[in-house]
């Protein structure tokens, strides 16, 4: 009997025990995203030149209840008591200076929109790693500069891609192509050139890549280089090749004009 009492009650002293340590572990983890989430806020503040004020007045830190960071403008959390943030929508608050890098500590953010502001710079080169598990990036209409990175292309969650109404250069990275769950893609208004990657998941139109000086292929015309490489197949399937040559001269000097006209002018 007392043999009994005595496991029971070890088994008591274990529970509380595990349970304790539990709790320990879940309230450091619990805190330790609050704490991250609230540097990322943070940092994105002191990041930013805030030219209305709208972030100076509604981003105030000096509160800590829980979840005060869920009343900010433009942050929605995945719980209003609870400071872990799932959205940043700061669209159209006269928002300057580069991207913020600062997002990174916003572990649980699947949105962000920083549309219609006037910020500028390349994006980091390591998006991925900031904006991992991000279904929405909406960064139209700024005056971001420099390539589309490569590396967006590892954030496979997502849906939204918005870029248009920028600086962007260079070309739009073939892998983006891959993006499996990619449903609206922008570029238009932007600097950029080159081929428009096939985009296995997505119908893109022509609209979203309007007004770049050089993108070419599907669903824009033919690629230039592509398109003269065609064009002389057709040329030598149309004409004989043999009686062409046979010709001689006489054919021969329309030929050369038509294929190097810099030579002639
Ligand atoms: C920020 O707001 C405080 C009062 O809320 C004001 O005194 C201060 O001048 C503002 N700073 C800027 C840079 O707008
Ligand atoms: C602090 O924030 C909480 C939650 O947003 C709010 O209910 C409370 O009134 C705030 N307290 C002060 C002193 O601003
Ligand atoms: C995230 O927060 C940590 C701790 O506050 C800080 O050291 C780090 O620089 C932050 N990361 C970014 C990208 O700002």
């Amino acid at each position: 009997m007392a043999f009994l009492m005595h496991m029971s009650l070890r088994k008591q002293d274990a529970g509380i025990f595990i349970g304790s340590v539990l709790w320990l572990l879940l309230s450091c983890s619990f805190s330790f995203a609050v704490e991250s989430d609230i540097n990322c806020l943070k940092s994105i503040k002191a990041s930013l030149e805030d030219t209305l004020g709208y972030l100076n007045s509604s981003w105030d830190f000096s509160n800590n209840t829980e979840g005060f960071i869920c009343n900010f403008l433009g942050v929605e959390c995945w719980k209003p008591d609870e400071s872990r943030v799932l959205n940043i929508k700061l669209s159209d608050l006269g928002l300057k200076g580069f991207f913020p890098q600062g997002v990174a500590n916003c572990t649980s953010l699947t949105g962000l929109d920083l549309s219609s502001n006037q910020l500028n710079g390349p994006l980091p080169t390591n998006i991925d790693h900031i904006i991992t598990f991000i279904t929405s990036l909406d960064l139209s209409s700024n005056s971001f500069t420099g390539p589309i990175p490569i590396k967006l292309s590892n954030c496979g969650y997502l849906n939204v891609l918005k870029l248009d109404n920028n600086k962007f250069s260079g070309t739009i990275p073939p892998e983006l192509g891959q993006l499996g769950r990619i449903k609206t893609f922008s570029v238009a208004n932007n600097q950029l050139s080159g081929q428009v990657p096939n985009f296995n998941y997505a119908s893109i139109t022509a609209d979203s890549l309007a007004n770049n000086p050089g993108l070419c292929g599907k669903p824009l015309e033919v690629c230039r280089s592509a398109a003269k490489k065609s064009s002389i197949v057709k040329v030598l399937n149309s004409y004989n090749v043999g009686i062409a040559a046979a010709a001689g001269f006489g054919f021969g000097f329309p030929f050369s004009f038509c294929f190097f006209p810099s030579k002639s002018s």
